[in-house]
């Protein structure tokens, strides 16, 4: 499963893609919003820490409007993918966006039909949110399964990319389902590297090499003879 990470904070970016970990970075107009930063300029920073897909999401309702302004994003670096919503106008940017050979990540995905058509449109990854769904009372995880299911019987190419993921559950679940992708806020990752049993070990692990047998220090007899060597 690739990892990627679900923020437009550059130190947070910077932070966990030294773990080596980090395949690609998400971000929407709200976390561009609360980075404070100008979204071409965070955009082309963001590229410029992960080797990998950056999907930044365009904010126009009309598809001619999405195209033009997925070129403009994709013209800030290679790996930009263009964030598209997942409403008529964003399947038919979707299709021109595709036939310009322009990867898309096609957002806010809340049913396995939404995603067929995300998929048919030649979306390169669909992004259903299972934490909103679990906000309003529907099985988020479920979703993914089922989409899952759905792809396998055809051959669209369309990675399943879970989003909106809020808790260690959701990780472990995207994991043995098989998504293609997760997009993870950075306390997951927190929660996914930490075990109270490692820390317990290790700490056992460094008490007993304390305790271990030592070698005995250089007797000074041989220490003496080089050390006037080196004086004389
Ligand atoms: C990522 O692509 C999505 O925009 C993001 O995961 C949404 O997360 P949220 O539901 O926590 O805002």
């Amino acid at each position: 499963m690739k990892i990627f990470l679900d923020t437009a904070e550059v130190a947070e970016i910077r932070k966990y893609a030294a773990w080596g970990i980090v395949d690609g970075v998400t971000t929407n107009p709200t976390l561009i919003a609360k980075s404070g930063r100008v979204f071409e300029e965070v955009v082309e920073e963001i590229c410029g820490l992960v080797d990998g897909p950056v999907s930044a999401e365009v904010t126009a309702l009309d598809a001619e409007s999405m195209v033009r302004q997925g070129l403009a994003l994709s013209g800030i670096h290679k790996n930009v993918v263009v964030k598209v919503p997942l409403i008529p106008e964003g399947l038919k940017a979707t299709k021109e966006l595709t036939r310009r050979r322009i990867r898309t990540n096609v957002t806010l995905c809340f049913s396995v039909t939404q995603a067929l058509l995300a998929a048919k449109a030649g979306a390169s990854m669909v992004s259903p949110f299972v934490g909103r769904l679990d906000d309003v009372g529907v099985d988020g995880m479920a979703l993914i399964g089922d989409i899952l299911t759905a792809f396998r019987h055809y051959d669209y190419g369309t990675e399943v990319l879970v989003a909106s993921v809020r808790t260690l559950e959701h990780a472990t679940q995207s994991a043995l389902l098989g998504a293609h992708i997760a997009t993870l806020p950075p306390k997951i990752l927190d929660l996914m590297v930490g075990h109270h049993l490692t820390d317990k070990g290790l700490a056992q692990f460094l008490k007993d090499w304390e305790s271990r047998a030592k070698a005995p220090a250089i007797p000074s007899y041989v220490v003496g003879p080089a050390s006037a060597a080196r004086s004389g």
